[in-house]
């Protein structure tokens, strides 16, 4: 139901940001109070069972729903940035896009080590980012308690990188 409910609120984008892309806009679900609260239950539900300390989310549509899972499970929030936006002390990772690299930042006092850190993101595509995420948090001594996504483009074979980090991966809506 809650697939349902996401599927028929995404819009496609065709030829977004470049030609041949189809671009899932999520923009609308974020315009439906209801539905954002079907989405976080629906996490909470799908992660009962797992422990999870830390909730890092990746920018920026990561930020939508990670804080306020964070918030509803009443555990603390911590932004995963692109370069140079963090204002404290940093680690940061750089790692592979399709065309050159790219590199994200973690503040050194975001979580203690040993904590177990569930990454979240509003979208699951080739797995490189949450990738490059894990890798950040596993260097500052914190535990990938496992993933969530709102949505997944399983035609990116993302999850087949990430399975071996955790078992743990939340998808609310696969296409
Ligand atoms: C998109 C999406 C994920 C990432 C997934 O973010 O929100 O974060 O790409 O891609 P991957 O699995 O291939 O790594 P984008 O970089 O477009 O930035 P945004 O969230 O700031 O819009
Ligand atoms: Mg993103």
């Amino acid at each position: 139901m809650i697939t349902q409910q996401i599927k028929t609120a995404i819009r496609d984008i065709p030829d977004f940001p470049k030609p041949g892309i189809v671009f899932k806009d999520i923009t609308p679900i974020l315009k439906d109070p209801i539905l954002c609260d079907n989405i976080i239950n629906a996490f909470v539900e799908q992660l009962k069972g797992t422990r999870i300390d830390v909730i890092a989310g990746i920018e920026s549509r990561g930020f939508l729903f990670g804080l306020t899972l964070a918030t509803k499970l009443g555990i603390p929030f911590v932004p995963i940035r692109k370069a140079g936006k963090l204002p404290f002390t940093i680690k940061q990772r750089a790692y592979k896009l399709e065309y050159g690299t790219a590199v994200i930042e973690c503040h050194t006092d975001a979580f203690e080590p040993g904590q177990h850190i569930l990454i979240h993101d509003d979208l699951l595509a080739t797995g490189g980012t949450v990738t490059a995420a894990s890798e950040l948090i596993q260097e500052m001594g914190g535990i990938i308690a496992g993933f969530s996504f709102v949505v997944e483009l399983g035609f990116l074979n993302g999850r087949d990188r990430i399975k071996s980090i955790s078992n743990t991966v939340v998808v609310l809506a696969e296409y």
